[in-house]
This record gives structure tokens, sequence and C-alpha cells, in this order.
């Protein structure tokens, strides 16, 4: 796929899609934003007046039937992720899917294996990795920087829905609110991202132990009426072990006071340790500091521009500013041809952790990996 723009079609027009993909598009020169479809017509003409797509479509046939789309994006809601990325793939299009893939681990699995055999690139909208500060922390391992890693700490906890009569979003369909155990929330939303940064940093995972729990037992849910009564884990504890022999402790809360987006990850290995916070603070999107086996006082990093996506710094919106970091990689691993990362086979891996801690919750007891055989 050398040369010339990158064709891009999108599924969904409204909150996420608004915020951080199409901005994301509308960025990059490499580009030509062709069609935007929504089910709700006026939402798609509306985004498409706003970021310069070029037709609108609200069949997704007739988006996928599209030729000159050689990338589909799905920022639609959860429940529709599986049947459309596989109807993508069917089309012969390369595609980009919201967290998280699918319902089920398996399914995600299922998508990953499409993909593969039809030799399609795919992408997780996994917008953590993308954060300057976070791939640094990454190339400090990988080359290196940080020795032999023993400690992998990873925190995601903001007060999202700490207010009962804020509206609790992509509740999976048919789901009994009152169920015995929790509903995964805070271990599916921001969770999903948190498993596969941790995993990302530290490597395969061998086993878990977990507990969960629900904080605010009636709330409003998008899509019911008055208050309701459900049982989801407003947050989420989990002890880890990594194949490698590392050590991981991780939190997932969407009651816990903070601001967005709350992630904070703490790598400590044989040479040298880093922390990188992304938690919106006095108009700064997110800290980085280091310190070695021989000056252990943790010092603040400065990152180069080369690691900010053109026009953008630690002020830009911390939205924005990883999903274009990820549209910018993304657009060059399909045009120049650059080694995968964050695809479906990461999502499938990210939701299979999800699920073995909620086992781990449930029987109480550690769970090793793989959760799935043959996936
Ligand atoms: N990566 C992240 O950090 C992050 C952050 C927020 C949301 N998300 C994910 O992004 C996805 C979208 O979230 P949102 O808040 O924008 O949802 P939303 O409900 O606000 O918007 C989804 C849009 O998709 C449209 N739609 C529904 N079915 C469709 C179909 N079959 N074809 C075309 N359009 C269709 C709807 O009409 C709506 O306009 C969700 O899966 C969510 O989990 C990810």
């Amino acid at each position: 796929m050398a040369g010339g723009k990158l064709g891009v079609g999108v599924f969904g027009a409204h909150t996420w899609a608004e915020k951080a993909h199409l901005p994301g598009y509308a960025a990059d020169p490499r580009v030509d934003l062709v069609a935007i479809c929504d089910v709700v017509p006026e939402r798609a003409q509306a985004m498409a007046r706003k970021f310069g797509a070029r037709r609108v479509y609200t069949d997704p046939k007739a988006l996928l039937a599209d030729g000159e789309i050689r990338m589909v994006d799905v920022c639609t809601p959860t429940d529709t992720h599986l049947d459309l990325a596989l109807a993508a793939i069917a089309a012969g299009k390369h595609v980009l899917c919201e967290k998280p893939i699918a319902r089920d681990a398996r399914d995600a699995f299922r998508m990953a294996r499409a993909a593969e055999a039809a030799k399609l690139r795919t992408k997780v909208g996994f917008t953590f990795r993308y954060s300057p500060a976070l791939r640094r922390i990454r190339a400090w391992i990988e080359d290196g920087t940080i020795g032999d890693v023993f400690h992998v700490h990873g925190l995601e906890q903001n007060s999202q829905f700490l207010d009962p009569m804020f509206p609790l979003r992509q509740v999976p369909a048919g789901v009994d609110f009152k169920a015995k155990h929790p509903i995964p929330q805070s271990i599916v939303g921001y969770g999903s991202h948190l498993v596969d940064l941790m995993r990302w940093m530290g490597g395969e995972f061998a086993a878990v132990a977990a507990t969960m729990r629900n904080y605010v037992p009636e709330r409003v849910v998008r899509g019911y009426p008055g208050m309701q009564r459900i049982n989801v884990d407003d947050g989420t504890v989990a002890l880890v072990e990594f194949a490698s022999g590392a050590q991981g402790m991780l939190q997932t809360s969407i009651v816990a006071v903070g601001n967005y987006p709350g992630i904070e990850i703490r790598v400590y290995g044989s040479k040298a340790a880093a922390v990188g916070r992304l938690v919106t603070e006095r108009g700064i999107a997110e800290t980085l500091h280091f310190a070695r086996a021989d000056a252990v006082e943790f010092e603040p990093v400065a990152l180069p521009d080369s690691d900010f996506p053109p026009g953008t710094s630690l002020r830009t919106e911390w939205r924005e500013l990883y999903y274009r970091n990820l549209i910018r990689l993304w657009v060059s691993e399909l045009l120049d041809d650059r080694p995968p990362e964050g695809d479906f086979r990461d999502g499938a891996r990210s939701q299979e952790i999800v699920d073995a801690c909620v086992l781990a919750h449930v029987e109480r007891r550690w769970v090793d990996f793989p959760l799935y055989r043959d996936v």
C-alpha cells in the first residue's frame, strides 16, 4: 500500500468520534476522509460538514461497498462492533475498532483470526498506548534502560460515575441488573485499557487474583427510566503474576475522586524506574518521572517535540492528543508497512484478562492463563 492517501470510512458520528477519531483524521494530511456513516443521518451530515468527509451513508453496506475506502473505523456502540468489524474484514478493508472489540473474548479472538487469515491490518482504540510518556517508558523497557522488569503497577481511577445521576453507558443489552456478582463495568471500560497497558509493559500474564465491588447501588442508566438498582463493579483490584516472573498490581475505579483519564503506570526494574501519570491537572495532560539505581530521586522528564503529533503539546486536550498520535502511527503502519501494534489479537488478550479477573473474583481464586484454549 505504498504511496497515495489512505481512504478512510467511519462508522459512528457521535460522542467519541467527534472528540477523538475525526479530529485525528482531519489533522493528518495523508488521510482522505472519504465517508461517514451513521444510522442517524443528521449526525453523519453534521460530522461530514465539520470534518470535511466527502460522502455520507446511513447504510453500513453502502460504506463497505465504497471502493475508495481502504480502512474502516468502527466507532459505534459496543454491541455493534463484532458484526461491523467482521463485515469490514469480509469486504477486504483494514479495520480500526473501538474497545472492547466484542462482548465475548472468544468472539474477539475470532475477529483477530479473520483479519489475520485475510492478511488485513487491525487496530484497537487503545487510547493510552499513544501517550508520549507511556511510549517512552515502553521504549526504555525495550532498549534495556529499565533493566529486568520486577514490578508493574497500574492505576485507572477517576470519578466518572461517582454521581448516581450521571448516566451509566455501554451496559450490555439484556443483562440482569440484579445479578449476584457485579456486572463488569470499571474493569471493562477504562480497565480494558489498563490491562492492555500492563501487558504491554510487563509481557504476558501468567495468573491473576482479583476482587470487585459495587459502591453506588442505584444510579441512572442510559436508555432506562428513573433510578436503577444495578450491581456493577465500581472498583476492581487485582494482583498479577507475569510469565517473565515480574509482579503486578492494578486497580480500576469509576468512583475514585480525581480527574480524567486517571491512568498511572509505574515500572520498576533492575537498573531504573519510571512513572507515567496521565491525569489532566492545571492544563497539563501528563507527567513522566524517571529514577536510576544510582540516583534514586525521581526526576521529571521533558520529552522532545518529535514524540508529539505535529501541532500538539502537553497542553493539548488529552483525548485529542492521544488519538491524533494513535491515528498518525496507524496511518504510518498502513502506508509505510510498519510493524503492527495494539491490534485485534491484543484486544482479545485484554478481554481474556478482564474475563479472568471476573472469574477470579467470582470463584475467589487465582486464575491461570491462557483462559481460553484453541483461540
Ligand atoms: N478508546 C476510548 O478511550 C473510548 C472512549 C469513549 C468511548 N469509546 C468507545 O467508542 C464507542 C462509541 O462510543 P460513543 O460514546 O461515541 O457512542 P455514542 O452512542 O455516543 O455514538 C455512537 C454512534 O453510532 C451510531 N450507530 C449505531 N449503530 C450503528 C451502525 N450499525 N452503523 C453506523 N452507525 C451506528 C449511533 O447512531 C451513534 O450516533 C463505544 O464502543 C465506546 O466504548 C472508547
